[in-house]
């Protein structure tokens, strides 16, 4: 009997002792997340899907700039256009319902203008001349352009070479003719599909699959990795390579979330945003190859352009080098000379 008394009491003591330390544990770990949780949460738009490199990128910068401020700012990558199409993004960007996004030069453009000149077609002889430009001084000072818009310019992607493709063939100039061509919400891009003879129709990113099958347009242009993400080679089977225009893509910060925050912490932000935008041109050259692959083994038309015919797209967009750069011709002739 004295026995059962004495394991009661331990019994009772062990379970008083458990009870004590889980209260102090259960408010030890809620300081402990309370002190944690981020000074700033912050939106990031993205329009691709989520195993893309830009988006893997953005996932990259997220992540560097949770660790290199200890946690006070996180950053949630919204992809698959989840929060709008891209001129809506960038217009919340502008008024800070946004904090940071990846964007297409050419709908960029539509907000500042001065970045025509950076996508002109056949302006770049390769990839390594692009990035010769963007990685320079015209580079930088096309990025700080941003800031009379409210935008500022972090850092450039990668987005390859664009081309077309249709649900019947281009293989000269003359296929252009009655055909209507998806292009970007860009003045630019429209002059240049009317310059080759076809009608551009304008068309968010999203709807393109749709408008392809549907035959709303006969045709669009994009990167492969574009053109295989989103499943436009399942309904435009030909693709024709001439790489009428590069244009690049920049990861951009609204301008009123940027004024809150420190110099230290812009700091970080601009570097983190560099090192992801070397991770996403690696993963950019793996995801041609790739998409081009998985594009061609489905059996699409490969369509390759010879000298003669790629002379002709050039020549026929001359208009527009006239119309958008006019007054930058030696801009224009300095980022050629690069
Ligand atoms: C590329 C680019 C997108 C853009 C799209 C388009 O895929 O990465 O940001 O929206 O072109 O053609 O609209």
């Amino acid at each position: 009997m004295k026995y059962r008394w004495g394991y009661i009491v331990v019994i009772i003591c062990a379970a008083l002792a458990v009870l004590i330390v889980g209260v102090r544990f259960f408010s030890w770990s809620s300081r402990q997340s309370r002190d944690e949780a981020p000074e700033y949460v912050f939106l990031y738009a993205e329009n691709q899907t989520e195993d893309y490199p830009t988006t893997l990128g953005a996932q990259r910068f997220a992540d560097l700039v949770y660790e290199r401020t200890g946690g006070r700012i996180k950053i949630l990558v919204k992809c698959d256009a989840e929060l709008g199409s891209e001129s809506d993004v960038i217009e919340q960007i502008r008024y800070g319902g946004i904090a940071f996004a990846r964007v297409s030069l050419s709908q960029l453009a539509g907000f500042v203008p001065e970045m025509n000149v950076l996508q002109v077609p056949y302006l770049y002889s390769s990839s390594e001349h692009m990035w010769r430009v963007l990685d320079g001084p015209i580079g930088e000072d096309f990025l700080s352009t941003t800031r009379n818009y409210g935008i500022v310019g972090l850092s450039w992607y990668d987005a390859g070479a664009r081309n077309f493709y249709s649900t019947r063939p281009i293989t000269c100039l003359e296929d252009f003719q009655g055909m209507n061509i998806r292009v970007q919400e860009s003045d630019m891009m429209a002059d240049m599909v009317s310059a080759l003879g076809a009608t551009p129709v304008k068309i968010v990113y999203s709807e393109v699959y749709s408008a392809l099958e549907r035959g709303l347009v006969d045709g669009a242009e994009n990167n492969w990795p574009s053109y295989e993400a989103m499943n436009h080679y399942m309904v435009a089977r030909y693709y024709t390579v001439d790489e009428h225009t590069r244009v690049p893509e920049l990861q951009i910060c609204s301008e009123v979330i940027w004024n809150k925050l420190s110099d230290s912490d812009r700091k970080i932000l601009t570097e983190c945003a560099r090192e992801s935008a070397l991770y996403e041109r690696q993963l950019w050259s793996e995801r041609e190859k790739s998409s081009r692959q998985i594009a061609e083994k489905s059996g699409i038309t490969v369509i390759e352009l010879d000298a003669e015919e790629k002379a002709r797209f050039r020549e026929a967009m001359a208009l527009v080098y006239t119309k958008y750069c006019g007054d930058k011709m030696d801009l224009l002739q300095k980022i050629m000379e690069e």
